[in-house]
């Protein structure tokens, strides 16, 4: 259904709660530029909203916001192809997420694990925001009727309950007005995990910054950080199954395949038999090579914070221009008098 009826419209979007990680790189950022290639209408945004669920310092979160945004077109994001802006200058995200709070149902909410990881033990003291999150998130997607949305696998959730709001919606108002959207999990890191701990996820919230790539850090702790990385004492395996049982090694390779946009297999054909004393000054090599134009990129742009603003303030105008439409038939579905 979503196909036939909507036009193909990419949306994701990443919260400037602290800085850039390899994990939001290559599980989304880097295939964000993949969409934009194709043959989609894109839209990314940095979800400044979401990120004030958990306390964030006024200052920081601003410096955050812009520095994302220079993150995204060091990438490769490019404005005059993609939609690019922050969620707080189109209101209509937070409309929309009214009336899917009304829509999504406290059982619903209750299943969400990041929920449950985020409040921890004292879920009495998490925000109302917190619990709410997943809501405003349907919205921020179907504000646009968007049809695709590129993220890492710990948003799979997230994005079911979006298809359930959607679903929910339309048939409470006996309409086909939201798209069923497809989530779009795919490549080889759409779980980056941590470095020194293979069961746990890369995460820009890990106490340990040895445990990430961060995407501002330089050659010297990029190679530092992947010298040190845990691992086992076996050589690699030159078959994917010879992976299943170790998470940190499988970790690594990866890491290498979706830098240099490999299958796992075509990897492991290439440096299969090798030890970690030598595959990981290669990777190291690697991660240098492809991450630091970026992060020299990131740099020069956040000099000039005028043009980040200017930047966001056309994609906001542009977002508005789909968004206004969308909520203003919403309104009329609902029964809003205007
Ligand atoms: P956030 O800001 O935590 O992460 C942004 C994106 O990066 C991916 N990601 C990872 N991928 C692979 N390995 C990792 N270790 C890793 N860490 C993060 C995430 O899966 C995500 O794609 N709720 C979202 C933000 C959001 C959103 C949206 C996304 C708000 N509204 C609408 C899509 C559509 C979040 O917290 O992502």
């Amino acid at each position: 259904m979503a196909e036939a009826a909507f036009t193909k419209r990419v949306f994701s979007g990443i919260q400037p709660s602290g800085g850039l990680t390899l994990g939001n790189y290559l599980g989304a950022i880097k295939r964000f530029v993949d969409m934009q290639e194709d043959d989609y209408e894109t839209i990314y945004c940095m979800v400044d909203l979401h990120a004030i669920t958990v306390w964030q310092d006024p200052a920081e979160l601003a410096r955050n916001t812009r520095e994302l945004c220079a993150g995204f077109i060091a990438a490769g994001i490019d404005p005059s192809k993609s939609i690019l802006f922050n969620q707080s200058q189109v209101p209509e995200h937070t409309q929309l997420a009214w009336i899917f709070n009304t829509v999504a149902r406290m059982g619903w909410l209750n299943r969400m694990t990041q929920f449950k990881d985020k409040a921890g033990k004292n879920r009495e003291n998490a925000s109302v925001g917190l619990f709410a999150y997943p809501a405003l998130m349907a919205a921020d997607i179907l504000i646009y009727h968007a049809t695709h949305v590129p993220v890492g696998e710990d948003q799979k959730q997230h994005l079911e309950l979006t298809r359930d709001i959607a679903a929910k919606f339309n048939h409470d108002y006996g309409v086909d007005y939201f798209p069923i959207t497809e989530p779009v999990i795919e490549g080889a890191a759409t779980r980056v995990m941590s470095l020194r701990d293979g069961s746990k996820k890369m995460s820009k919230s890990d106490p340990s910054d040895m445990s990430r790539i961060n995407m501002t850090d330089d050659a010297d702790a990029i190679a530092q950080k992947i010298r040190k990385a845990r691992t086992d004492p076996d050589a690699l395996p030159s078959e994917v199954d010879g992976l299943s049982e170790r998470a940190e090694a499988r970790n690594l390779v990866n890491i290498y395949a979706a830098l240099t946009d490999q299958s796992v297999e075509d990897v492991l054909r290439d440096v299969g038999g090798k030890q970690f004393s030598e595959f990981k000054p290669i990777l190291s090599d690697l991660a240098v090579a492809k991450l630091s134009p970026i992060s020299s990129e990131m740099a020069r742009l956040m000099q000039d914070t005028a043009e980040i603003d200017r930047i966001l303030h056309i994609g906001a105008e542009q977002a508005r221009e789909i968004a206004t439409p969308i909520l203003s038939k919403t309104y009329d579905i609902v029964g809003m008098v205007r």
